[in-house]
């Protein structure tokens, strides 16, 4: 399956200037992508929720260019501030996108982009930010030539351009939850691009809590493409796929029907098992911090003393997410703060919740709170 498309090129002199924008938000892995293969395509199927607040906020602006050059020419600014490391990223990323998107090369390109969360937050910032841009090419496409048959057409096309940008971004385009990979009951899901599983969902986790708990700020150690990588040679990647694949069709079928305890076992052991694979790459590493611990061990004391659902994961960083439905979500916030909050970083925790998913906004329009 592939977008390249040789015929989308434009007469330059015919091209206005302008601009498009689009918030799109992060994403929780519930169960885990690890490993990948090809062009950036999944070892085995993933499945997440889309949050609300955790977003990058992406504005596009285009001109003709000026000249003809080999590559993509683009400037990126991060919160107003211009950044080499980003714009070079960023370069690469467009670049591979050309066989689908040649007009790309004709263009000159600028880039504003902003997160919703503190930029050392220690919250990756690849999945909004990888979707917010490849929904603002897709917007440019129709721009510029012919509109996308309809929306799932548009989201679709979005979650392949964000995959190919980081692999978890596929599944940030779509509001509620989403699956990545191919499973036997979804006809049109995919490798290729992230599908919505939004409709599906029980009420119960259209308005889960997310709340994601702060306890180190600092820059991985390992980043995700080199662990990705060290799966190649790990002992337990075949039955981990195997493990990954079964458990992404269980999680589909808890979903639906709102078992909130199982969902939550399933949780935890994809997050025990992700750090677990981490701990058994060569070159081992570990992402967990003691703190990571004490607040993992406090809400399993918490959980067996209330009888409340609350269950962690973790992303590939030390930080936790405590995930919960809103029937329990007064004594788990009181928790959270009197118990949890000693273990983060400068005492902050991020509150989000399972989300609507990206909103194209106007150029000038500030941002929705
Ligand atoms: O999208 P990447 O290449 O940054 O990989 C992210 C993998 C995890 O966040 C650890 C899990 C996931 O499925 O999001």
């Amino acid at each position: 399956m592939t977008y390249d498309n040789p015929a989308l090129t434009v007469v330059t002199d015919e091209v206005h200037p302008g601009a498009l924008r689009w918030r799109s938000p992060s994403n929780i892995a519930l169960v885990k992508y690890w490993g990948k293969y090809g062009d950036q395509l999944p070892r085995n199927v993933s499945v997440s929720f889309t949050l609300q607040n955790a977003a990058t906020d992406t504005t596009l602006h285009y001109a003709p260019r000026r000249g003809s050059g080999a590559g993509v020419d683009v400037q990126l600014q991060l919160a107003g501030i211009p950044e080499p490391k980003f714009t070079a990223r960023t370069q690469t990323y467009l670049e591979r996108l050309l066989p689908v998107y040649p007009f790309l090369r004709q263009l000159e390109l600028r880039i504003e982009t902003q997160n919703s969360f503190p930029h050392s937050a220690g919250i990756a910032s690849s999945a909004s930010g990888m979707s917010a841009l490849a929904l603002c090419l897709v917007s440019l496409e129709e721009q510029l030539f012919e509109p996308l048959p309809d929306r799932a057409a548009f989201l679709r096309k979005a979650s392949y351009l964000a995959r190919l940008g980081s692999g978890s971004a596929c599944r940030s385009v779509y509001g509620g939850a989403a699956v990545w990979g191919r499973v036997p009951d979804l006809s049109d899901s995919s490798e290729a691009y992230a599908v919505s599983i939004a409709e599906q969902l029980h009420p119960t986790f259209r308005s889960y809590h997310d709340d994601i708990l702060l306890v180190s700020r600092s820059e991985k150690v390992v980043s995700s493409r080199a662990g990705h990588g060290l799966m190649e040679q790990n002992p337990y990647a075949p039955p981990r796929y195997a493990q990954a694949n079964a458990r992404s069709q269980e999680m589909l079928g808890l979903l639906q029907r709102g078992d909130t305890e199982r969902f939550g076992q399933l949780l935890e052991s994809e997050a025990l098992t992700l750090h677990a694979l981490m701990m058994s790459s060569q070159p081992a590493y570990t992402l967990i911090e003691p703190n990571t611990l004490h607040v993992t061990n406090l809400l399993r004391q918490f959980r067996s003393e209330t009888g409340y659902p609350v269950y962690f994961t973790l992303d590939a960083g030390p930080n936790v997410h405590l995930l919960y439905p809103e029937a329990v979500a007064g004594p788990t916030k009181r928790f959270i703060r009197e118990h949890l909050l000693p273990y983060c970083e400068d005492r902050m925790y991020l509150a989000d919740r399972v989300g609507t998913g990206p909103e194209q906004l106007e150029v000038n329009q500030t941002t929705p709170a």
